[in-house]
């Protein structure tokens, strides 16, 4: 597809598992979670890709999501207070650039 690696934003990253990915192959990313787990990310990061890395603690419930390039959101939507979920939704959907990626994974068997 020549994807080039530009700016990320990994929604509910948990301790990094796309996050750490996306650095270790050229990313800029900002995790996203309601926990404090940046810690647990820098750890695995070396001193370049921790440039390139920077995390906000907040809510999907009163979130602001900068404009991007690719959207991650793997089992973490379902998570959003169901009172909440249209809106947060309508953020998701503006602030993916043009050719731009959304990327995510619910629940499933
Ligand atoms: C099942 S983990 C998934 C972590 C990561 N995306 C992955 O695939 O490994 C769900 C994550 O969503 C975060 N989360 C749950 N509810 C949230 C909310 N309302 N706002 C922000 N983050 C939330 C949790 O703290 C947790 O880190």
């Amino acid at each position: 597809m020549g994807i080039k690696p530009d700016f990320a934003i990994d929604l509910g990253c948990g301790v990094g598992r796309d996050t750490i990915y996306l650095l270790h192959n050229g990313w800029k990313v900002l995790a996203i979670d309601k926990e404090d787990t940046k810690e647990f990310i820098l750890k695995k990061l070396d001193n370049e890709e921790i440039k390139r890395f920077s995390f906000k603690r907040q809510s999907f419930e009163n979130i602001e999501i900068e404009k991007n390039n690719l959207l991650v959101a793997n089992f973490s939507i379902p998570f959003c207070n169901k009172d909440c979920f249209n809106n947060f939704w309508k953020k998701i959907t503006n602030s993916i650039l043009k050719e731009r990626l959304f990327c995510w994974e619910f629940f499933s068997d």
